[in-house]
């Protein structure tokens, strides 16, 4: 059986140096699967390519047997990708529910006017965030922006959702509740690939886990065996202080 996600030989040079070599990992449906590495391992690129933001120089990406490689980001959200940044990115000057109407009308199948509020609502709630959409997002605090953030990326209903390190810059009892969250949305059955540094999260959230180091994949298997592996604890000293 073909997996529901595959990638390929996926490679990205940014002029000298190699960012992502020659990677390939597979996801299945309904899986929620680590993405981890030092510091400049590759992480935020191998999300970059899959989202379109730039273009790949070598390898295949694959949906549901659609290939993404090649198309604009536009194109990939309407096959069903997703994404939260490493930093929040929202329109200050919108309102929160304008800014998940926003991803609506990009999404696999945009809708406007009432179903779309209706939709947004949904999401927010879905998040945590009931009755918040009036608000700007300049008077929310951290978390509930990040929370916005998610409500943005799980409002299309994506068949796969990227958050790249969307748990960071969160206190104990923050990580705790977006911990949940998220374990949430594993249990509704999104697939979801997670870069993330709090190995807390990693743990709770993520059966399995892959490890880059200096854009290669040096482990992918169960979590728990591979932040024991060798390679991956030298690359980890060798690399950053994280883990
Ligand atoms: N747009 C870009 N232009 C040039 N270099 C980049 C760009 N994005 C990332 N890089 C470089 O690629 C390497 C991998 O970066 P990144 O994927 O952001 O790592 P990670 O997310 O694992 O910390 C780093 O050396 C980084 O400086
Ligand atoms: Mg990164």
């Amino acid at each position: 059986m073909r997996a529901m996600f595959e990638i390929r030989g996926l490679s990205k040079r940014f002029g000298g140096l190699q960012a992502v070599k020659a990677v390939d990992f597979d996801l299945a449906e309904g899986e929620v699967v680590g993405l981890l590495g030092p510091n400049g391992s590759g992480k935020t690129t191998v999300m970059n390519l899959i989202s379109g933001v730039f273009p790949a120089n070598g390898g295949s990406i694959r949906l549901g047997g659609r290939r993404l490689d090649g198309l604009p980001a536009h194109r990939i959200a309407k096959e069903g990708v997703s994404r939260t940044f490493q930093l929040v990115r929202l329109a200050p000057s919108l309102s929160v529910r304008q800014n998940v109407l926003l991803s609506l009308s990009f999404g696999a199948r945009p809708v406007s006017g009432r179903e779309a509020e209706r939709r947004a609502d949904e999401a927010l709630s879905r998040v945590g965030l009931e009755g918040v959409g009036d608000a700007r997002v300049p008077d929310l605090n951290y978390i509930d922006q990040k929370r916005v953030e998610l409500a943005r990326a799980v409002a299309t209903r994506p068949r796969l959702l990227l958050l790249d390190e969307w748990l960071a810059g969160l206190n104990p009892t923050e990580l705790r509740a977006a911990i949940a969250l998220v374990g949430s949305l594993r249990d509704d059955g999104a697939t979801i690939l997670l870069v993330e540094h709090i190995m807390e999260a990693v743990r709770a959230l993520c059966p399995r886990s892959i490890v880059m180091r200096a854009g290669e994949k040096i482990a992918d298997g169960p979590t728990a065996e591979v932040l024991n592996d060798r390679r991956v604890v030298e690359a980890y000293l060798g690399g950053a202080a994280h883990v």
